[in-house]
């Protein structure tokens, strides 16, 4: 199985490519700074070419065309759109900072879109042709009881509305298309208190990922399989 990760260099993205090589599939594993991703490069030495690490800054959309092109005879099977930012300490009501603001949209937002846009053709070549965009239970609506956090939850509900269109758009070609909430994970982003590890993450991901048939498409999924409402 052939597998793509944007944000792959540390926290869950960094654990999905040590899990997938475990498991012998072929990875695809992006960064956006190849000097901040010596542990990347370290198990992509160790892998027999199992594991490529390549360059795609979300905040540079070119980067992502020239990554389609140099991957163009290759076959994509699950393409992970996990690369997100929180956005600036600056997220609260009479505080929020609007630079901020629009840079967390164009990569959690925007770029996950064009992910698709420019990698469809090797999902359609792929098995199991499925998009995994890890979106966050604070892009719900329904789950929104604590307010603030402007920017992190508007860019993931914004995420999540391009997940919906996206299954409706690739349905006829067989591409699946979920939100996943990965729960609250130890990483630089969920932080030291989180509930889980990112190992205990990623296995679970992957059990639900693994399982999904077209019928699945559409759907925001938490980590334990069930569906978050939006
Ligand atoms: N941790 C949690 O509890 C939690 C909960 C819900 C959802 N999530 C979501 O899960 C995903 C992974 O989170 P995490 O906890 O692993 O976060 P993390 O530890 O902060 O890692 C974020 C990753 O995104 C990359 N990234 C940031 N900006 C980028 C850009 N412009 N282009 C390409 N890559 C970029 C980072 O690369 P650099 O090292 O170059 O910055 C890093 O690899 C995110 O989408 C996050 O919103 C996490």
């Amino acid at each position: 199985m052939n597998i793509l990760i944007t944000g792959a260099n540390r926290g869950i993205g960094l654990e999905m490519v040590r899990y997938s090589m475990e498991q012998g599939w072929r990875v695809f594993a992006c960064c956006r700074n190849p000097h901040n991703a010596e542990n990347l490069f370290n198990i992509a030495k160790l892998s027999n070419g199992q594991i490529s690490v390549h360059i795609a800054d979300m905040l540079e959309l070119a980067t992502l065309q020239a990554l389609s092109y140099e991957l163009r005879n290759d076959a994509i099977d699950i393409l992970v759109n996990n690369a997100g930012i929180y956005g600036s300490d600056k997220n609260r009501f009479g505080s929020v900072d609007a630079d901020s603001w629009l840079q967390a949209f164009q990569i959690n937002s925007i770029a996950p879109l064009k992910m698709v846009e420019a990698f469809s053709e090797q999902l359609f070549m792929g098995k199991r042709k499925t998009v995994a965009c890890m979106s966050s239970k604070m892009g719900s609506m329904a789950d929104n009881g604590y307010g603030n956090s402007y920017i992190y939850r508007s860019s993931k509900a914004a995420l999540n509305a391009v997940v919906k269109s996206l299954s409706i758009d690739l349905k006829e070609q067989g591409i699946i298309t979920v939100a996943l909430h990965p729960g609250w994970v130890k990483t630089d982003m969920g932080g030291t208190n989180a509930e889980i590890s990112t190992r205990e993450c990623v296995v679970q991901l992957f059990a639900n990922l693994t399982h999904l048939t077209i019928e699945d498409s559409g759907r925001f999924i938490d980590i334990d399989g069930s569906d978050i409402l939006w």
